[in-house]
């Protein structure tokens, strides 16, 4: 089920075909979608492509066609909508539209929506620049910003009528991201600082060959992400990926896991809350040839030692010191996951493992989605469904803060 449900609004607009990208984006974020469409809109697109693509009713009138009964039970329908969603997001927002929002009429179900509306408000504008410059448009732009609404400003380029300037409705991918980000505020790990490890680590055999494992950083950049929108300061120490770093998150990269360690331990004193998701090398060689090790006709052996096992070393640690500090390790496991997880709890002086059968198809490794179980110290077990990485991130932070709770609680 969607965590999140917002009312999209699709206001009368060339653009508005971009809405139906929106509409996907906000569900790839695992938001539920209720489209309202104005009656010009539906000039531009029809309602079934936000019908298809949501797989909800579209609202495109006041007041149904139909029975009394109708009549009746959609004349409320605007009260409804506006208790049963989080946010209200507008796009594109035509000048007419603004104008109506700005001030207060209520025309038509969605500018009634709108003043019945008690949660947050996005705006992203699309229009003609003369439109959008024109000092009616600015006024009412400036009434609804000080009303508290988040407006997106339009970006420039070539426009429809074959003017150039601002106007264009933005992308819909960061419209989308905009709103998902204001939905995941919750807040709730504000004045606290995670250290979250993440990725592969790499650990040279010569100069330009390294052994590596195929950690794309997603699980754990998603609970970096994850956690800075909900207030944390997150320090995020990465081995090599190809995904950008979250907004707002302090990036540490190494490359070897004796650079891993040397990282988290420098920062472990002054971390809350630990979560070691890196598939960090087992093994390394000890002394790495100078040079480029040359082809031959005969069999190469390659002589590994074990790396520094952090999470042990970190779970040591902090058990020693009883400090309080959570400590959160994954376990990559092909089979007895529920067993290896439990082992691997003991075994690491963890709090929480969150353990991953690694041989699943399209879950674990490189992939955006995944399937866990989460083995805790109190020795219950809860498995969280398949679902993307980023929504598994908030449910093992979630449950993390639950752990900490009770752990505080049975001192
Ligand atoms: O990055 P993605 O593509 O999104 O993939 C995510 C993931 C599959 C890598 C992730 O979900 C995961 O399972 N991470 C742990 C991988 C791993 O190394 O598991 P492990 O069972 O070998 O290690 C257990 C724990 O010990 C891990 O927390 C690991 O970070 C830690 N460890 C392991 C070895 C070592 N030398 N030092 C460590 O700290």
């Amino acid at each position: 089920m969607a965590s999140h449900s917002v009312v999209l609004g699709v206001g009368g607009g060339i653009a508005a075909y971009k809405a139906a990208e929106l509409a996907r984006a906000l569900m790839e974020h695992g938001v539920e979608v209720n489209t309202v469409m104005t009656g010009a809109a539906q000039e531009f697109v029809r309602p079934l492509t936000f019908a298809a693509l949501t797989g909800r009713k579209v609202i495109t009138e006041m007041f149904g066609t139909g029975s009394s009964d109708e009549v009746l039970a959609s004349s409320v329908e605007h009260i409804r909508v506006a208790q049963e969603n989080q946010l209200l997001v507008v796009a594109p927002a035509t000048a007419d539209l603004l104008a109506r929002f700005a001030h207060g009429l209520a025309n038509d179900f969605l500018t009634t929506l709108y003043l019945a509306f008690q949660g947050p408000v996005v705006l992203a504008p699309a229009m003609n620049t003369a439109m959008w410059n024109h000092p009616a448009t600015q006024a009412n732009i400036e009434t609804l910003r000080r009303r508290g609404h988040h407006v997106i400003e339009p970006d420039e380029g070539l426009l429809a009528c074959g003017t150039t300037g601002p106007g264009r409705l933005p992308e819909p991918q960061r419209i989308g991201y905009f709103v998902w980000r204001i939905l995941a505020q919750r807040h709730d790990l504000d004045g606290e600082t995670i250290l979250i490890t993440a990725g592969p680590t790499r650990e040279p055999l010569d100069p330009v060959r390294f052994i590596s494992n195929r950690s794309s950083g997603k699980m754990g950049y998603s609970l970096a992400e994850a956690a800075a929108l909900r207030g944390a300061r997150v320090i995020l120490v990465s081995g090599p990926v190809q995904i950008p770093a979250p907004d707002g998150v302090e990036l540490m990269q190494v490359q070897t896991a004796s650079e891993m360690r040397a990282a988290v331990m420098s920062r472990l004193a002054e971390s809350d809350i630990i979560i070691k998701t890196a598939a960090v090398a087992d093994y390394h060689v000890a002394n790495i040839p100078r040079q480029k090790v040359k082809k031959t006709a005969m069999r190469l052996s390659l002589e590994l030692d074990p790396t520094p096992d952090i999470l042990a070393e970190v779970g040591a640690e902090l058990s020693r010191s009883g400090s309080g500090q959570l400590l959160i390790g994954f376990a990559a496991e092909t089979e007895n996951v529920v067993a290896e997880a439990k082992r691997k709890l003991q075994a690491k002086h963890c709090d929480m493992v969150v353990a991953n059968n690694v041989s699943a198809d399209g879950t674990g490794f490189e992939s955006d989605e995944n399937e866990v179980v989460l083995a805790l110290r109190t020795g219950e077990i809860i498995p969280l469904p398949r679902a993307s990485k980023r929504a598994l991130a908030d449910q093992i932070l979630d449950e993390a803060l639950k752990l900490r709770l009770a752990l505080h609680q049975g001192r």
